[in-house]
């Protein structure tokens, strides 16, 4: 029965959203969040929603017989293991190049070790790598027939974490339009934050930034967003905290004085957030620092803490993500 329910589901919202299925087919890529189109984010999180509800019910297997490849120039947990449960639970199967021990340590280039992987027939890669824009170049560089999906390049963009803090979003508090969200730390040199300050516009949110000035960008007043360089002010009356990893090589950069001083001013914790609302909700991308920017007591909270409830929803909106760019 549930069988049925599902697969009927499934077809109602491919209908439903039919035109956005198409933008989606054509576009074959996930790069960003700032170019896409409000259906095809509806599209996208419905999908997703259905993947959530009926976790025994998958999706048809697009990718059957199909190869999805990951490339991690980077460390990952959450990202990496969705993408890949994603992966296989559209029929695909899983080749994750180990870069480490990989020919890049001969001196292949990006590039090459793409062709490579799309030569042994990967109908898609998943990227993450230190350089903003290396999953555009991919996109460019790779023949039509692969998608590419960016897992997070450089500072620049991380689109599936954006649209799993949306989707938790929605699922905290329903429709978003008019509510404040906060987002606290190191924006400089978060993908994560530019990702989320885009989509999170999108869906009318009022979107505010807080750090120390050393870790806020310089072009902030390009993102339209509003700027404080205290806490207090930007968490007031919040609905939602995003609360970003404190990468601590910045300490040795100069970029915070001490980690004591910025715990001192940005640390989220029960005490700061009662000038937030009753009710807000806290997030976290992870990998957390306990302690550093958010106690390991509030983390923990499930009054107010939702960061496992985002990694759950990773994998239903990597789905999503997988079916509409190299399953359509
Ligand atoms: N949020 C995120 O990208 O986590 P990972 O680095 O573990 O993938």
């Amino acid at each position: 029965m549930k069988s049925c329910q599902a697969s009927e589901k499934l077809s109602a919202c491919l209908q439903e959203h039919e035109e956005a299925v198409q933008k989606w087919k054509k576009r074959k890529h996930l790069l960003d969040t700032k170019d896409l189109a409000c259906d095809e984010i509806e599209c996208l999180l419905a999908l997703a929603d259905l993947c959530k509800r009926y976790p025994q019910e998958p999706l048809p297997k697009v990718l059957a017989d199909q190869i999805v490849a990951t490339l991690f120039f980077e460390n990952s947990t959450r990202t990496r293991s969705s993408f890949e449960l994603a992966a296989s639970a559209l029929g695909a199967s899983v080749l994750h190049l180990d870069i480490g021990s990989s020919s890049v340590s001969k001196g292949e280039t990006l590039d090459d070790t793409a062709r490579t992987i799309v030569a042994m027939g990967a109908r898609a890669i998943i990227v993450r790598h230190k350089s903003s824009g290396s999953a555009y170049q991919l996109a460019q560089m790779l023949d039509k027939s692969t998608s590419v999906i960016n897992a997070g390049d450089g500072w620049n963009a991380h689109p599936t974490q954006a649209l799993l803090d949306l989707f938790t979003m929605r699922e905290a508090r329903g429709g978003l339009s008019g509510k404040k969200v906060a987002i606290v730390g190191d924006i400089v040199h978060s993908r994560v934050a530019r990702s989320d300050i885009w989509l999170l516009q999108k869906e009318g949110m009022d979107v505010h930034v807080a750090g120390p000035p050393t870790l806020v960008p310089r072009d902030i007043a390009n993102f339209n967003v509003s700027v404080h360089d205290q806490i207090q002010p930007a968490i007031k009356d919040c609905d939602f905290i995003i609360v970003l990893r404190m990468q601590l090589e910045r300490q040795k950069q100069g970029l915070i004085p001490s980690l004591g001083e910025y715990k001192k001013l940005f640390r989220l914790d029960h005490n700061r957030i009662k000038n937030a609302k009753q009710n807000v909700v806290i997030m976290h991308p992870g990998p957390v620092n306990r302690g550093i920017e958010i106690t390991d007591e509030l983390a923990s909270d499930e009054r107010f803490s939702v960061i496992d409830r985002q990694v759950t929803n990773g994998v239903a909106v990597r789905i999503a993500a997988l079916y509409l760019t190299a399953g359509a």
